[in-house]
């Protein structure tokens, strides 16, 4: 069992920046945990205090259902992968490896079975005898990876692991990592503000925003059903756009109304709240849910368009009333389309979300 429990944790740095607020975060057995949001908002900072890098000013940190609030790093059964790779520079991938494990004086054998069989699952076999600086960038993320590896910690904490690497060795990386994880089944708690990344490898997602969780997730959830407009915001590429609008509310049926007198039937919207009639809100509509040629139901018209086309998809920037928003469409449903021209299209209204405009939380 290799759960990660924090409970109620306040960090304050030098008595005066209060950076972690009563944090509470319940990590499962071999989940792959990722802790996103904007820089500065304390996800290195959590990160160490659960490796026991920073004391915490309150709460309690249980690792494997023990309590190590007061625990040395070395004896939390962790083993924690930094951006800056801090790999020993004299010595070489082998010696890096092996180091911990020399310090806690395990037998020669063992320790060259460990790196030997570690250095073969990150496929730096060949590489066990160089020092880092003669390594690219991604061989010494692997060597960083390696050194923890050898451990058999049963909690992994990664702080921006791929940070420093150019997009297309992120990409390979970012596989590896799931791969590894796959195969390992230990707990990985990995921190990045890149939300690509959060969304393809995390089995669950806490946002942070202001040293404070957003909304604990799935994924999928976070990206269809966004507790409030930050979560919405962060997640998605293109972001969700926003309209600002009314809900009108006449016996069974729920209209919105834009500012600029656009109707939106939400009539089966799942409110989490219920709000009530002349409700100020905004409409959140992800750039996908725009639909070409219109179906049945109400249509809409987009004015103003510029096309951007990415291959796969094109996306289109462009009006709907008065609102710029950015839809995605298949580069089939343009065909023939041009720009100075209004676009019909259809709404999905399954896909919506709606937040209360003054507390920008989801209704
Ligand atoms: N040693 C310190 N002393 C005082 N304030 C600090 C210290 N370390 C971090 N902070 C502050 O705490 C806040 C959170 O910092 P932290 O490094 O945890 O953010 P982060 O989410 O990891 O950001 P980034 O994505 O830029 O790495 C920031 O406002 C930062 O200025
Ligand atoms: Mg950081």
């Amino acid at each position: 069992m290799s759960t990660v429990s924090v409970k109620n944790i306040d960090k304050v740095y030098q008595g005066k920046t209060h950076v972690l607020k009563d944090l509470s975060l319940a990590i499962e057995s071999g989940e792959f945990l990722v802790l996103l949001g904007p820089s500065g908002c304390g996800k290195t900072t959590l990160l160490n205090c659960i490796a026991g890098l920073l004391d915490i000013e309150g709460g309690r940190i249980e690792i494997a259902g023990k309590d190590v609030t007061n625990k040395d790093p070395s004896d939390r059964e962790i083993a924690m992968v930094f951006q800056s790779y801090a790999l020993y520079p004299t010595k070489t991938v082998y010696g890096n490896m092996a180091f911990c494990l020399r310090m806690k004086k395990k037998p020669k054998s063992f320790i060259d079975k460990k790196v030997q069989e570690t250095a073969e699952l990150l496929q730096i076999s060949e590489l066990l005898h160089r020092k880092p600086a003669t390594l690219s960038g991604g061989q010494r993320q692997r060597a960083a990876i390696g050194r923890a590896l050898v451990r058999d910690a049963a909690v992994c904490l990664f702080d921006e692991p791929l940070s420093n690497l150019d997009a297309k060795l992120r990409t390979e990386m970012r596989i590896e990592l799931k791969k590894l994880h796959n195969k390992l089944k230990s707990t990985f708690i990995y921190v990045t503000h890149d939300q690509v990344e959060a969304m393809t490898l995390a089995t669950r997602i806490a946002v942070m925003d202001g040293g404070q969780f957003s909304q604990i997730s799935t994924p999928d959830e976070l990206y269809e059903h966004p507790a409030n407009m930050f979560v919405a915001r962060f997640i998605g590429s293109p972001a969700m756009n926003f309209v600002a609008g009314t809900l009108r509310l006449d016996g069974a049926k729920s209209i919105l109304v834009t500012q600029e007198g656009l109707e939106f039937d939400v009539s089966h919207y799942p409110f989490v709240v219920r709000p009530s009639n002349g409700h100020q809100v905004v409409l959140g509509l992800r750039p996908e849910s725009f639909h070409r040629p219109t179906g049945k139901g109400a249509t809409y018209q987009l004015t103003n368009g510029i096309l951007e086309p990415l291959g796969a998809t094109v996306l289109y920037y462009c009006q709907l009333g008065g609102t710029d928003v950015v839809v995605s469409f298949n580069p089939s449903d343009l065909q023939g389309v041009k720009t100075d021209q209004a676009l019909e299209v259809s709404i999905d209204l399954d896909a919506l979300s709606i937040f209360d405009a003054a507390t920008e939380l989801r209704l």
